[in-house]
């Protein structure tokens, strides 16, 4: 039996079709994994599947009933979608029972309430936080457990869609939620996870049906493939998942000297960063890894220490100046930081350099669109055109955008802060081949953040583990994982 069976689905976007006439169906006790490159259709397939869109062809059946023409149907899928989703400035509490009617909570709203209502929920899921937390105050994992446990806590559903639940899951939460899955797997209730992280799927899946350009190219029992197997079905052709990336032009040039820095979340760290090195920044979610880089890029104070580049004294405290002089930083929370979501592709890229695109009228938009252009063809976005709202672009195209218009700011020093969140594994690798590039042959010192220990040993030369906002320890890429492993934990 199926739970739900979809056929023919098409969706079509302008310029894209997202969706390409395609077959799915879900058993009951089985959990259904989904991987494609990012753009490949999986969040638009979801968003058919749970009523938010109306394909313009093919036909949804819940329980064999068609639920584009009974809407209600929708209600036995429980659905969590890949970008949070929460009131970031009302409580924990009221995030969970929102819309409150539908919760059981009828007329005047009582916060005791509320309050009393969502104690057995957090526990259950073992989300360390109170009901009266703002859930802006409350760790990105926490917020996206919580998102999770909204979804699932009514029970009455038969379906569970989660699309990429563990981009900013802690390792912790992870296993939380997989717990939880396995738990549903048993109630015999159908679960849809979508994952970039191919061990995941390995862990966790039944079976698998692979996208590639808005089509379904693949499906088996997980049982039945391997890694390689899947990444062939994804990208069409083999990436090595062994080939290493870190810079083979390291010169003897310091370029940046980071000296006794302390600021709120981290205290005296000391590092040099050479000319045409990637340096690696290992350490658990609240090491201190991006508060020290945004300390140097000058979104946070600094107390004590100093910072030299190119043997100048660095200002502190100024992010204008130091992307004037050559310091970029590339946020983790792309959405928050990074871009503008609903402006198109050109003015995410022309903002950065707003002073080189002045005609005698104003901003000149040929000059911006040359640039845009250049940006599109050089990192290969995946695009229409550059009128593209840059929220509808995928991850890694976002991504790609992101560094290419670092580029234009003539950068000497750039920090990657986990680059590759959210990214399918083929455009990881290119990726993980642009910093290479930029060391090489830019002469870029190139600082990566990540909580994936495989990616900081396959891409840095030297990698420097902080504890608790201290350094704890400096390895080459030859040292082994568990060396690394014990300092990120403390127990080196
Ligand atoms: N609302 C939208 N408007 C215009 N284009 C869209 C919209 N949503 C998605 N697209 C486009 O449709 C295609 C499929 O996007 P989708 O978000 O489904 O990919 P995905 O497989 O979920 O990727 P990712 O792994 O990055 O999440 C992409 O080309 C994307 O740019
Ligand atoms: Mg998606």
């Amino acid at each position: 039996m199926k739970i739900l069976e979809a056929t023919g689905i098409t969706k079509v976007f302008p310029g894209v079709v997202a969706l390409d006439s395609v077959d799915v169906s879900f058993e009951p006790g089985q959990i259904h994994c989904i991987i494609g490159e990012n753009g490949a259709g999986k969040s638009t397939l979801i968003k058919c599947l749970t009523g938010v869109y109306t394909p313009e062809q093919g036909e949804v059946r819940i329980n064999g009933q068609d639920a584009l023409k009974q809407k209600e149907l929708f209600d036995k899928v429980a659905y969590v979608p890949q970008e949070i989703d929460l009131f970031a400035h009302m409580s924990v509490a009221e995030n969970l029972f929102i819309p409150y009617e539908k919760s059981g909570f009828k007329g005047m709203v009582n916060q005791r309430a509320l309050e009393k209502a969502a104690v057995p929920v957090l526990e259950r899921f073992s989300i360390p936080v109170r009901p009266d937390d703002l859930v802006k105050d409350i760790s990105v994992s926490s917020q996206q457990l919580l998102q999770i446990a909204r979804a699932i806590m009514h029970e009455n559903y038969d379906v569970l869609m989660l699309d990429e639940p563990t981009t900013s899951l802690t390792t912790k939460d992870t296993q939380i939620l997989f717990d939880i899955i396995q738990n549903i797997r048993k109630q015999n209730k159908a679960v849809i996870f979508i994952s970039h992280k191919l061990e995941e799927i390995f862990a966790l899946g039944d079976v698998i049906t692979v996208f590639r350009n808005g089509a379904k190219v693949a499906y088996s029992e997980i049982k039945d493939v391997d890694i390689p197997w899947v990444i062939r079905q994804m990208t069409g052709k083999d990436v090595d998942q062994n080939q290493v990336y870190y810079s083979n032009k390291v010169t003897d040039e310091v370029l940046l000297e980071v000296d006794n820095l302390t600021g709120e979340r981290f205290t005296d760290v000391s590092f040099k960063l050479k000319r045409g090195e990637i340096l690696g920044f290992s350490g658990l979610v609240g090491a201190g890894r991006s508060e020290l880089m945004q300390a140097i890029f000058g979104y946070l104070p600094a107390y004590k220490g100093s910072v030299k580049l190119d043997g100048e004294n660095w200002k502190l405290g100024d992010p204008t100046f130091s992307v004037q002089h050559g310091f970029i930083y590339l946020p983790e929370e792309r959405k928050k930081q990074g871009i503008l979501p609903v402006l198109s592709i050109r003015e995410n890229i022309s903002m950065a350099v707003l002073d080189d695109m002045k005609g005698p009228l104003g901003i000149s938009g040929r000059k911006e669109e040359e640039l845009a252009q250049k940006v599109i063809s050089t990192y290969d976005v995946k695009t229409p055109d550059a009128d593209k709202e840059i929220q509808f672009l995928s991850g890694g195209n976002q991504q790609k955008v992101i560094i290419g218009r670092a580029m234009c700011c003539n950068p000497k020093v750039m920090v990657f802060d986990e680059p590759t969140k959210g990214i399918d594994v083929g455009t990881k690798a290119e990726i993980y081949r642009l910093m290479k590039e930029l060391a090489e042959e830019k002469g870029i010192g190139i600082i990566l953040i990540s909580s994936e220990m495989d990616e900081v040993r396959k891409c840095s030369n030297r990698i420097i583990a902080l504890y608790e906002g201290r350094k704890v320890g400096e390895f080459d890429s030859s040292s082994d994982k568990e060396e690394i492993l014990s300092a990120i934990i403390g127990v080196a």
